[in-house]
């Protein structure tokens, strides 16, 4: 099993949507996928509550419980797990930071989400622990906020080559309790997230460095 969390030291930059709808696109891949709330504030635990699929499942656990409850997962047949954690310097952040193969660190193309991500850097590297970068909410289209920011954050470690764009469905989906690729199969959130799904696939199985270029649809 692949354990993957979604940190950084800020509130709003995708952390529960980009967790929430990874994990229904991983399901549609045939991996079986589990969510693990580790955020007070509940966010993935509430869109689970709001979802009428079973699955892929949520809970909430005390940060103690994290690696028992990574162990069970394991044993249980899970292929991924994804560790959804709260926009602050906590236990439970470096407890999520620890466990996992990879940590993803969603920065909006915004001088206050790129600086806000150092803290977190320091933490991952002071741990040894892979992460990337995964550009969100940025303008539609080409954009120099884009590939600047995308130049910027690429000095300090990989930016997953997929850059998720500002779009509706990730506000949609997150209130009727669906993934984007569930809200709009077809639609260009959707592709996006597959894209980035299979990005950090790829980079799980060690076969890229992350340098290559970003796409933006
Ligand atoms: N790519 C996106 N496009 C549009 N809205 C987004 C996108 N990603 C996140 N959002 C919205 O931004 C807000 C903050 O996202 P959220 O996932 O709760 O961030 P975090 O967990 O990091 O605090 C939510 O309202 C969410 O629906
Ligand atoms: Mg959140």
């Amino acid at each position: 099993m692949k354990t993957v969390a979604f940190v950084t030291q800020k509130g709003g930059t995708g952390k529960s949507s980009l967790a929430v709808s990874m994990a229904v696109a991983a399901q549609e891949r045939g991996l079986k996928v589990y969510v693990i709330d580790l955020d007070p504030q509940g966010t993935a635990k509430s869109w689970y509550e709001r979802r009428e699929a079973p699955s892929p499942e949520v809970a909430t656990i005390e940060t103690p419980q994290l690696p028992a409850a990574l162990a069970t997962l394991a044993r249980q047949g899970y292929d991924l797990a994804l560790i959804d954690t709260a926009g602050v310097d906590s236990p439970a952040t470096t407890a999520a930071m620890q466990a996992a193969d990879l940590c993803l660190i969603p920065a909006r193309p915004s001088i206050a989400d790129i600086e806000a991500t150092r803290p977190t850097v320091r933490t991952l590297s002071r741990l040894g622990r892979p992460f990337s970068f995964v550009l969100n909410q940025c303008p539609p289209g080409r954009t120099i906020r884009t590939s600047d920011a995308f130049r910027v954050l690429n000095l300090a470690g990989a930016v997953a080559g997929t850059a998720m764009a500002m779009r509706a469905d990730h506000l949609d989906s997150m209130a009727m309790g669906l993934g984007v690729t569930e809200r709009d199969p077809t639609g260009k959130a959707a592709s996006e997230m597959r894209e980035l799904l299979q990005w950090v696939t790829t980079r799980l199985e060690g076969k890229t460095n992350g340098q290559e270029e970003t796409r933006v649809a």
